[in-house]
Formats: C-alpha cells, sequence, structure tokens
C-alpha cells in the first residue's frame, strides 16, 4: 500500500483545518499552554493535561503540593517530559510538584499469565539505561526493581505529597494490579487527592494489541473496581465536549477516593447568583 493510501486508510488522517491549527500550536510558544495541551501540540502534552489538573485541585483545596507518578519509565523519554511539563505548572500554579517514576530497570518482567498478553509484550523489553536516564533527570525520583515489592514501602520510604496524576503504562495486567495496591482502600488520605487523574496507556492500540476488558490494563481496572469499595476507577467524560478528537482523550480516567475526608469540599465556582433569570430584552423601536 502507498503510504498517502495507508495514512488515510488505516489512520483517518484528519481535516487540514485541524493539521494546520495543530502544527500553529506546536511552533508558537506564546500561545496558551493549555490550548497546547487540548491540542496535543507539545511532548507527551497528555502528562501535561493530567499534572496540570492535578495542580489545580490542589489549589482548589489549599494544597501546596502533590506527586505525580509513571508507572513503567523504560528509557525515560516519558518521565522526562513529566520534569518538563511540571516545570511549566508549578511556574502556573504555584503548587510544587514530586516526580516519581516506578520501572523494574531492566525491562519487562516474565508473564504471569494469559492476561498479560504474551502476544502482545514480551519479557526483557523496553530496557532502561539507568546511569543514562539518571544523568538525565533534574528532580524524578527512580523507584527500582518489581512494583510487587517496591509498592509495599512506597510511602513509608519517600512520604510523598498527595498523589494527583498517574500514568499507568506498565502494560500487564499483574504490573498494574500491584501498581493499583498502592491507592487501596483505607489508605490514609493524605498520600492522595480526592478525584485523581489517571492515564491508561495500552486500552486502544491496534488490531494486533486487540486490548479488551478482559485482559491488560481494562481488566485491572475493571478487577480493581470491582474488589474496591470505597475507591473506583471511571472513565473521565470532559473530552465527550470536544470537537477535536485525540487518541488520549480516550484514555484518561479519574480515580475517585468516596471516603476521601477532602471528598465532598465544594470547589465549584457556583454561587447563589448562578443561573439568576437573564433581564427581558428590551424590543427595538421601529
Ligand atoms: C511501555 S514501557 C513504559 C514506557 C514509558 N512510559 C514511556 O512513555 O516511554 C513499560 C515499562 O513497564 C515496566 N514494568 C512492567 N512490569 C513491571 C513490574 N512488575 N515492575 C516494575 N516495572 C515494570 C517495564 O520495565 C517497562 O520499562
Amino acid at each position: 500500500m502507498n503510504p498517502i493510501t495507508k495514512a488515510i486508510a488505516l489512520e483517518m488522517l484528519p481535516s487540514s483545518e485541524i493539521l494546520s491549527t495543530q502544527d500553529l500550536l506546536k511552533r508558537s510558544q506564546k500561545s496558551d499552554y493549555i490550548v497546547r495541551l487540548l491540542w496535543n501540540a507539545l511532548p507527551y502534552s497528555h502528562y501535561g493535561y493530567g499534572i496540570y489538573h492535578a495542580a489545580r485541585l490542589a489549589k482548589l483545596l489549599k494544597l501546596p503540593a502533590i506527586s505525580v507518578i509513571e508507572f513503567g519509565v523504560a528509557g525515560g523519554n516519558g518521565l522526562v517530559a513529566m520534569e518538563e511539563h511540571a516545570k511549566v505548572i508549578q511556574k502556573l500554579t504555584k503548587v510544587k510538584i514530586q516526580i516519581y517514576g516506578f520501572d523494574t530497570g531492566q525491562g519487562m518482567t516474565p508473564p504471569a499469565d494469559y492476561r498479560d498478553m504474551p502476544y502482545r509484550f514480551a519479557p526483557g523489553n523496553y530496557k532502561m539505561d539507568i546511569p543514562k536516564l539518571r544523568a538525565r533527570l533534574k528532580k524524578a525520583k527512580l523507584v527500582l526493581g518489581d512494583i510487587k515489592d517496591t509498592a509495599a514501602s512506597f510511602f513509608e520510604t519517600y512520604k510523598p505529597a498527595p498523589i494527583g496524576f498517574a500514568s499507568f503504562d506498565m502494560d500487564y495486567y499483574s504490573s498494574t494490579m500491584h501498581a493499583f495496591r498502592l491507592f487501596a482502600d483505607g489508605l490514609n488520605d493524605d498520600f492522595f487527592l480526592p478525584r485523581i487523574q489517571c492515564y491508561f496507556d495500552d486500552i486502544i492500540g491496534h488490531e494486533i494489541s486487540s486490548y479488551n476488558d478482559f485482559v491488560g490494563e481494562l481488566a485491572a481496572i475493571r478487577d480493581f473496581n470491582h474488589a474496591s469499595q470505597h475507591v473506583k476507577v471511571a472513565e473521565s467524560r470532559v473530552f465527550r465536549k470536544y470537537a477535536v478528537n485525540f487518541e488520549w482523550y480516550h484514555q484518561f480516567y479519574v480515580m475517585h477516593r468516596f471516603t476521601h475526608k477532602l471528598y465532598n469540599t465544594y470547589i465549584s465556582s457556583a454561587k447563589p447568583s448562578s443561573l439568576a433569570l437573564t433581564k427581558k430584552k428590551k424590543k427595538k423601536k421601529k
């Protein structure tokens, strides 16, 4: 298939207006940062979106700092992008941002069973060059080791600020379930925002991946929700209102901690005078 036919047939080429707007936003450093994120005009725009909305919620709740986490770091491109977005967002919101990256440091572990999708993910893939990444990182902390071990001591070791955004990119069902242990029902509220922005990297994919509710990250979300009474991971619905449509819009969920001490704190800008009946328009004299 020639490349243009392939692009049109398989990638559903967006309209030229969308492409030219996005191109303009990519080049124009002065345009609004949030607009650039929503138009997917910056590297790892989805990370910027998640971190920004976590920091915004923290500000509304009068919390001075948050933590953001990448579960699954590989070579480190995502973690480096997280640092860059956090720098901008810290300046915009004045909320301090701690960054953590969890990984074995040695690539994928052997799959546990069919739910880890051995047809799609292979042990040893996505190795990290640890010294090279450490030299590149400015503030992010690497939590190295199998998440099934590192999750247990994370809060005690790092005493992180409340977690506000997490990118789940460990591919496997089993690893994602271990990552979810950090968010279990009944843990100390101080380690979490009441609502946590969550990005799941492996839930759309392509025909080869064939992600579905019974394997991988989607199965982990389903099983976590099934087992957890007061903490639920629910699809973010805000993107339904946008005229443009990027893949990551469909990869955002919000983790709700219903019994969190700040869950019911009012943060909306609506007040008693909102939605008052508007004045009757005077009829123009002819
Ligand atoms: C697809 S890569 C992450 C890519 C990265 N987020 C990025 O944007 O460049 C998946 C990573 O998850 C890590 N991983 C998978 N299972 C793990 C486990 N049980 N414990 C720790 N890390 C794990 C692997 O080492 C691998 O580097």
